[in-house]
């Protein structure tokens, strides 16, 4: 089995984008090592932890959060990814309670460890889409780790905890659908669509298209749970990038640059536009609240929310989770 992390720890097959999901199991990583984390991700640590460029990230994010712990006098200030992946948990264990027999989407799904963390059962079954590189190297680490990849009789070290799993490579801008269905998705049971931290990678009209397939191919008990940048965040971070006030950070940029979309002012009316009906519709600052932390306010954004927020309100990111649309005959 080929180790694509290579021995400097870097991952040179991935794309930027597709790059973005180690930086975000990097803050979990640096989340889950420190006192009283919201989650632990075993199976993550072994994926990854051997990773030169990842250790290096951990122990940035760990150093930076406890700095800001000690600037601000609070205990906690909590890595926002695993804030928003214990979010997810909840309402998958949630969603479980109802149902015996349903599916997982999980849009984007980079390296979420769900199916090896999640103790949902046998009638539960996930289906992880990502671009081919990514899903190609996560089953790489899979496999390397002894993580259970189909369900079989032997030992492994990270055993399924569910009925389960396919790695599907797919684009998601492009006309995935029919490659879902062929990896075994059935329209005929009840689907929960994990979309967390994919739709700013894609303009407008791919995440409205998006929206709208993920709806026709759904029972209408399934559920959907998405997080976007909330519009004053997308509109900041656009001008940020063309403002001449700001010392060039060409990192910070370059990231904002991949950034393409955010979502509509009107959350409900837009979701409903796109085939679906907000259930909850929560900013990531309450839903740190409801978790008892602090959120981490990155440093970098100091500057950019004193000049924007005041006429575009509070920079923040939505988590909504919502059902399909009845369709009126
Ligand atoms: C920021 S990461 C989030 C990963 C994961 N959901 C998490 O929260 O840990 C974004 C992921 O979306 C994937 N992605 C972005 N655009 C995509 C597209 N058009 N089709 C499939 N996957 C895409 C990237 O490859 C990456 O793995």
């Amino acid at each position: 089995m080929s180790d694509t992390t290579g021995a400097t720890g870097a991952s040179p097959r991935l794309t930027a984008v597709a790059q973005t999901a180690m930086l975000v199991a990097a803050a979990r990583l640096a989340e889950a090592r420190r006192k009283n984390p919201v989650l632990t991700d075993e199976l993550l640590e072994a994926m990854i932890g051997s990773s030169a460029e990842v250790i290096a990230a951990v122990r940035q994010c760990v150093q930076e959060t406890q700095q800001q712990e000690r600037d601000d006098g609070v205990d906690h200030v909590a890595s926002f990814t695993s804030v928003r992946m214990k979010f997810g948990d909840c309402q998958l264990q949630h969603f479980r309670a109802s149902h015996d027999t349903f599916q997982i989407v999980i849009l984007g799904a980079g390296l979420d460890t769900r199916p090896w963390r999640l103790d949902l059962g046998s009638g539960v079954s996930v289906y992880d889409i990502d671009q081919p590189d990514m899903t190609n190297f996560k089953k790489d680490r899979l496999s390397a780790v002894d993580a259970q990849l189909q369900m079989d009789k032997k030992n492994h070290r990270f055993p399924l905890r569910i009925g389960g799993w396919k790695g599907v490579p797919l684009d998601l801008t492009g006309p995935w659908l029919p490659g879902l269905l062929q990896s075994g998705l059935s329209t005929d049971v009840p689907s929960v669509w994990v979309a967390e931290g994919l739709f700013y990678y894609m303009d407008q009209e791919a995440g409205s298209a998006l929206l709208r397939t993920m709806a026709s191919a759904s029972t209408p008990d399934s559920m959907l749970i998405m997080t976007h940048l909330n519009h004053a965040l997308f509109t900041a971070s656009q001008r940020f990038i063309a403002d001449r006030e700001f010392p060039t950070d060409e990192k910070i940029k370059t990231f904002y640059s991949s950034w393409k979309s955010g979502m509509p002012e009107d959350v409900s009316g837009y979701l409903a536009s796109n085939g679906w009906r907000v259930e909850s519709q929560q900013l990531m600052s309450e839903i740190h609240k409801e978790y008892g932390v602090t959120l981490a306010r990155w440093k970098n954004t100091t500057e950019m929310r004193r000049k924007y927020e005041p006429e575009l309100g509070t920079l923040d990111y939505w988590v909504v989770v919502a059902s399909p649309k009845p369709v009126v005959t």
